[in-house]
């Protein structure tokens, strides 16, 4: 492997707000090869999350930012190709966080997990069998807790997390409403996913009357992806008790200055509202029952799920600008080599 190259998305810029592919540049390095207790991963997908636009920025956020000339952070799903660890065997199949590379040289700590590809597609584990599908199963369950009667509410509806959430609620009994960006997206909703409404707040023209005509008797539990002025219009149609699960910014650009926005206080208060943010990261332990459920949905054909994948490393800062426009259609992957299914 030492004569071999591997090719790398480094960081190059930091971007005020939304990046841009030349904030990206393709690096190159030498294969490493495995030292005693170490093992070489070979990637095939790499995952393009919303969330890379807080990781490269240094606003106060979960985790550290990405350093100028260090590799893209991203969760990925690969192929061990040699190994010295006593727990990895050459061909297991992992999950966890080498970045926006071809191989990743790892002492098994930032291995999230072994993936069965006879149990679903590899790619699931970064989507529906992932962390989205995670966020979605643990933030609507633990936090939304929705009940049958509910009406739920959900932004980016036809993406990756909200595409199971919208389903789980269905599960769940409730009436489901899926906002998101495109008449297409919104077929998906209701074609793909089930939603019981969807509506494309891009073309609508008062968006808070659609909302008001498709959740009559309020929104119960929303759980917003985008914040901003769709958060503004949703919070307006609260029902008593609503639980609003703070899972993403996607409408935000930059928080540096802050927007400013409608005060949410009142909504709040006369609706005896909660509203809770969720960081998937803190249900690590949990992870293994999420999953279990999850995989049970994929199988029963009870959870249904798109990818959009793209193919090669390289196209990866441009896939990544694309899904701050809205336009992934589906869990958004690279294919950074071929693999097993
Ligand atoms: N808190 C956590 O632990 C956690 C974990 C995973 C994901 N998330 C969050 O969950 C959300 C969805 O993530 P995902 O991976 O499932 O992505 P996704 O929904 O598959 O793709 C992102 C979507 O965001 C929407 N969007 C982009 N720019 C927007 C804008 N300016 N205004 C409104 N909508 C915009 C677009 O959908 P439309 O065309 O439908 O608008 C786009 O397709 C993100 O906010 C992400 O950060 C949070």
């Amino acid at each position: 492997m030492a004569d071999r190259v591997n090719r790398r998305i480094v960081l190059k810029s930091r971007p005020a707000g939304v990046p841009a592919p030349a904030d990206f540049e393709l690096g190159e390095a030498r294969v490493p090869e495995p030292g005693p207790g170490e093992l070489l991963i070979r990637v095939i997908y790499a995952s393009v999350d919303p969330a890379m636009k807080g990781w490269i920025s240094t606003a106060r956020n979960y985790s550290r930012p990405v350093n100028l000339g260090e590799t893209m952070r991203a969760i990925t799903v690969g192929e061990v190709v040699a190994s010295n660890h006593p727990e990895f065997a050459e061909g297991d199949i992992v999950t966890g966080m080498p970045g926006w590379q071809e191989f990743a040289l790892s002492d098994g700590t930032d291995v999230a997990r072994k993936v069965d590809p006879a149990v679903a597609p590899i790619s699931t584990a970064l989507g529906v069998l992932g962390h989205t599908g995670l966020t979605a199963y643990f933030a609507l369950l633990d936090i939304g807790r929705p009940e049958a009667t509910d009406t739920v509410v959900v932004s980016t509806a036809a993406g990756a997390v909200g595409s199971v959430v919208g389903q789980i609620a269905k599960i769940k009994g409730c009436r489901t409403v899926g906002l998101t960006g495109s008449d297409e997206k919104a077929g998906f909703c209701l074609n793909d996913f089930g939603y019981d409404a969807a509506i494309n707040y891009r073309a609508a023209t008062d968006l808070g009357a659609a909302l008001a005509e498709a959740c009559p008797d309020g929104v119960d539990v929303y759980f917003d992806n985008v914040g901003g002025a769709i958060a503004d219009a949703v919070l307006k149609h609260l029902a008593v008790g609503a639980r609003i699960v703070v899972c993403g910014t996607a409408a935000t650009a930059s928080w540096d200055p802050p927007p400013q926005g409608p005060r949410l206080e009142r909504q709040l208060l006369i609706n005896r509202a909660r509203m809770q943010g969720f960081l998937i990261f803190d249900y690590a332990e949990r992870f293994p029952e999420g999953l279990a459920q999850l995989t049970a949905w994929v199988r029963e054909g009870r959870i249904a799920y798109r990818e959009d994948i793209v193919e090669g490393l390289e196209n990866a800062p441009a896939t990544l600008v694309g899904l701050y426009e809205g336009r992934n259609s589906g869990k958004q992957l690279i294919r950074v080599a071929p693999g097993p299914a």
